[in-house]
Parts: structure tokens; sequence; C-alpha cells
């Protein structure tokens, strides 16, 4: 057991310690005054039903953030578990992250990666401060599911990892939350 309650929190340990809460990885993606944008994010959850609102969130740092609070439509790309690569390519600053990926769009105009399992269109709705990031909740306008079944990539104490191919019981009260399902 590890026990930081009395501490005043090192920054290393509380990211190894908040990298044990798995997540799924994802792009989020668009085209702002003519120039693809894109970033790999672990940040991105399920929010609303109704009104239909997901959030993510951006490093203050990050080359992309002044576009991100510019979009006026973006897309959110969840993928899957053959996508490290793809992963990796979205999270290296800058740069070109399009180059050589085939031209691909989102009902809302936004660029969208290769293969990915599902993606979600979104228009801005309010933004947060969120400390060293700012928080970006976005409502939900259209999505599509492309491969459904396939498993995703998951991310968790800073490695990929994979799903084990065996489903465990339901959650309780799967009909209650929107964040159990
Ligand atoms: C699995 C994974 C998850 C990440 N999640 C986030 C995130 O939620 N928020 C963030 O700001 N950066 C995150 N990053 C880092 C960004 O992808 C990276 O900083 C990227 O360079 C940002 O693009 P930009 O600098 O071109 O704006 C993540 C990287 C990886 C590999």
């Amino acid at each position: 057991m590890s026990d930081n309650t009395d501490t005043k929190l090192d920054a290393r340990a509380f990211r190894n310690a908040l990298g044990l809460f798995a997540t799924g990885v994802a792009i989020i993606s668009a085209e702002v005054d003519g120039n693809r944008i894109g970033a790999t994010v672990s940040s991105f959850n399920s929010v609303s039903l109704d009104p239909p609102l997901v959030l993510f969130s951006i490093a203050r740092n990050a080359y992309g953030l002044p576009l991100w609070k510019a979009a006026r439509a973006l897309a959110i790309s969840v993928l899957g578990e053959h996508q490290i690569e793809l992963s990796n390519r979205f999270a290296r600053a800058a740069g070109s992250k399009w180059d050589g990926l085939a031209e691909r769009r989102a009902g809302n105009g936004s660029p969208l990666p290769p293969d990915i399992l599902i993606h979600l269109e979104c228009r801005p709705y309010a933004t947060y401060d969120g400390g060293d990031h700012e928080i970006f909740v976005c409502e939900v306008t259209g999505y599509t599911i492309h491969h459904p079944g396939a498993l995703p990539l998951l991310f968790f104490s800073g490695r990929y990892k994979r799903l084990a191919h065996d489903d465990g019981p339901r959650a309780p009260d799967d009909n209650l939350w929107l964040h159990g399902w």
C-alpha cells in the first residue's frame, strides 16, 4: 500500500496513481483555417445523454490548444486495439500527423483518422479552466460505429493494453447510469 494523504502531492507519484484508472484511447480531430489538427487523448469521457455531451482535456502547453479553442466542429474517434502506431503518431507534438493518411471526412467536415472503431461528430458546448489543462465539453451531433464488436485499445499505467477476450459480469443498474455502460 502507498498512502500519500499527508504529504504534498509529488507530481510523478500523483500521475502514477491516476494512471491506475484504465481508459480507452481517442483521437480528436478538426480543420481550422484550412489546417488539419489532431491529438491523441485518454481524457475523453461521456458526460450527458440529454443534451448529448462528452468531454476531453488538452494541456495548456499543447501546440494545438489555440486551434482547439477556435474549432467550430470536431470529431472524436475511438481507436481499436490494433492502432498503437496511430495513437503514437497523433501524440507527437505539432508536425505533419496527417501525412500519408487517406483523406477521409466526418459528416461535419472534420478530418478522420483511418480504420477507427467509432467517431463522434461534435460542436463546442463549453470550456472550463482545468489547471494546467483546458476542459472542453462538446455536444454530439452525430456518430458512426464503423466496426461493431471490434475491441478497443486501452491505456493503463502509462502502457497500452488490450482487453482480455472473456466477458465479466454486467455492472448493476445499467439502466440508471451513463457512466456504467
Ligand atoms: C495514450 C495517450 C493519451 C493522451 N492523452 C492526452 C490528453 O488527454 N490530453 C492531452 O492534452 N494530451 C494527451 N496526450 C498527449 C498528446 O497526444 C500530445 O501532447 C500531442 O502532442 C498533442 O498535440 P499537439 O502538441 O500537436 O497539440 C496523450 C498521449 C497519449 C499517447
